[in-house]
């Protein structure tokens, strides 16, 4: 059975209090600007107006989500920034086993100020995915001279969004880790294919947006994919400590695995929990190989519901590849 628990809380806090060792796999999308989930900037979201919430203009008559505005943090804020993930990497090194992966949604604005915090803290990198997908970042003619200079774009229309792979060092070889720990390398699509670090990737679909109305909520199809390589036998607890809507904790569901969520928001955690269990079926009806079946109950003060897991043979969450 698959399990998985929510906090609503700090995950500062959370990892603080976790024993050494203990989580096997982080899959994570923090807040990149720190100010856009500040309380000043989620009510001026919520309200519709202001602040570091762009509302993209509509396109084709749909109307589109909001985004953080990256390029207005100040150099204290990107300092801020870098210390934030400075004290996540030290407590989220602490809480995963040796051979262990974190995988961490990222810009290519600010990738910087969490890669090098994780490698000062000891996390070896990896690599990146690529997650290739069309976004509304970029590409603008400069403000308030557009007809001046209509051949200037002033930044790249983003086509990519890469998530930083970094691993905790293994206790010797990679093989005496596996062993140990369970952990060390990432599972394979297929025997014939290995895990990839370029994913194609469609923006998260209006359908998942209903089920969780969470601002930066990330699609299904790319969730399980990342989720299901970062247990290498398919064993273990995934931790995401910025749960948000909750989609790290749906695809683990989806594909079988134990997960923790973790999110500090009120709002956005009741939407997770009323949304995981949907997501994840909503996954299963487009991949009949993690149906989740059985709904198990709640117990103790966190949430935890189990799933039946799902077929072992077929790799999910193909299909957007
Ligand atoms: C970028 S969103 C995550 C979105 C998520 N990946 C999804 O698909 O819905 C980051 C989330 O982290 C939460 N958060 C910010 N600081 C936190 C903290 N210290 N502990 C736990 N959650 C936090 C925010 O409220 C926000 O919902």
């Amino acid at each position: 059975m698959a399990r998985y628990s929510l906090y609503l809380g700090d995950c500062m806090q959370w990892m603080d209090e976790r024993s050494a060792n203990s989580v096997h796999a982080i899959v994570t999308d923090p807040p990149y600007g720190l100010k856009e989930y500040s309380h000043e900037e989620k009510t001026k979201l919520r309200d519709g107006h202001g602040g570091v919430w762009r509302i993209p203009p509509s396109f084709d008559g749909c109307k589109r989500s909001p985004l953080p505005r990256f390029t207005v943090l100040t150099d204290s804020d990107r300092a801020r920034l870098r210390g934030f993930f400075a004290e996540f990497a030290g407590r989220a090194i602490r809480v995963l086993v040796p051979g262990c992966h974190l995988m961490i949604a990222t810009n290519p604005l600010l990738s910087h100020l969490v890669y090098l915090p994780l490698m000062e803290a000891g996390f070896e990198k990896r690599g990146e995915i690529i997650r290739l997908v069309k976004t509304l970042r970029g590409g603008d003619r400069p403000k308030n001279a557009h007809g001046e200079f209509a051949d200037v774009t002033v930044m790249p229309r983003s086509g990519w969004e890469p998530w930083g792979l970094f691993r905790k060092p293994c206790d010797g070889r990679v093989q005496d880790n596996l062993r140990k720990w369970k952990a060390g390398g990432l599972r394979r699509i297929s025997q014939d294919q290995p895990f990839e670090d370029v994913i194609r990737s469609s923006p998260t679909r209006p359908e998942e947006r209903r089920i969780a109305p969470h601002p930066s909520l990330k699609p299904q199809a790319l969730m399980r994919q990342l989720v299901r390589a970062a247990l290498p036998l398919g064993a273990g607890i995934v931790l995401d400590p910025f749960m948000g809507g909750g989609s790290t904790v749906a695809a683990a569901l989806a594909v079988g695995y134990d997960s923790i969520g973790i999110e500090s928001d009120s709002a956005f955690f009741r939407i997770a929990e009323r949304a995981i269990p949907k997501l994840a079926e909503f996954a299963a009806a487009r991949h009949p190989a993690a149906k989740a079946t059985q709904r198990i109950g709640k117990e103790g003060p966190n949430v935890t519901v189990g799933l039946r897991p799902p077929e072992r043979a077929a790799p999910p969450a193909l299909e957007a590849r």
